[in-house]
C-alpha cells in the first residue's frame, strides 16, 4: 500500500473532519466502510486486502476522519481506455450515520483536485441508484451511456475540470 503525501483539509460544517490521503492502517478502515456501504448490501464477501488495483501507484485514494476513524473515501482511477486525461470515480462511500453532512462531497473533491493536479480534463462516476443527486450536486451530468455494475445499471455522469 503507498502511502501518499499528507495533505490535510480540516472542513467544519455539521462534523469536524480530516480530509487526506490515507496511510497503510487507515486504509484497512477503507476496506471496512467500503464493504458495509457498498458490497455487503449487494451480498459481495468481505475483502481484508487491498486489491492489486488499489495499489497501482496512479490510483488516487481520498478519506475523510473524525476522531481517527475513516468516515468516507473515494477513489480515483486514471482511465486510459475512454481517453488522455480522463479519471474514473471509484468506492465512493460515507459512514450511513455521517450521510448528508457535506463529508463525501468534500471527499471528492479533494481527490478531483488532485486529479486535475496531474492532468484531468474529464472525470467518470458510474452512479449507483441514489447517489445520483450526489453527483449532480458535485457538477457532474448525465451523458446517456449506461453501465453495468455487479447486475445493476449505472448511468455515467461526468464532470469537465477545466
Ligand atoms: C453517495 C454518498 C457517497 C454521498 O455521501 P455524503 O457524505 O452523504 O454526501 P454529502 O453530504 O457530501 O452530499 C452533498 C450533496 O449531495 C446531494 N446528496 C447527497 N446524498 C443525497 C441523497 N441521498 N439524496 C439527494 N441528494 C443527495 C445533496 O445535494 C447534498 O447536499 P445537501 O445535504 O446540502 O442537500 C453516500 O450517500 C453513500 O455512501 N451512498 C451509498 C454508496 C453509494 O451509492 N456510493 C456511490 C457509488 S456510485
Amino acid at each position: 500500500m503507498s502511502v501518499y503525501c499528507y495533505t490535510y483539509y480540516i472542513m467544519t460544517r455539521e462534523e469536524k473532519v480530516i480530509i487526506k490521503t490515507p496511510n497503510g492502517k487507515e486504509f484497512v478502515q477503507v476496506l471496512d466502510l467500503r464493504w458495509r456501504v457498498l458490497d455487503e448490501p449487494l451480498s459481495c464477501s468481505h475483502q481484508t486486502l487491498p486489491s492489486k488495483s488499489d495499489e497501482k501507484p496512479d490510483v488516487i485514494h481520498v478519506v475523510a476522519l473524525k476522531n481517527n476513524k475513516v468516515v468516507s473515501t473515494v477513489r480515483l482511477d486514471p482511465h486510459p481506455e475512454r481517453g488522455d486525461n480522463v479519471f474514473l470515480v471509484r468506492k465512493m462511500a460515507t459512514e450511513p450515520r455521517l450521510m448528508r453532512k457535506g463529508i463525501g462531497a468534500k471527499v471528492l473533491d479533494y481527490a478531483e483536485s488532485i486529479a486535475r493536479k496531474r492532468g484531468a480534463k474529464n472525470i467518470i462516476a458510474h452512479a449507483f441508484k441514489g447517489a445520483v443527486p450526489f453527483y449532480e450536486h458535485m457538477g457532474y451530468k448525465l451523458n446517456g451511456r449506461i453501465e453495468m455494475h455487479d447486475g445493476e445499471e449505472t448511468p455515467e455522469m461526468v464532470k469537465s475540470t477545466f
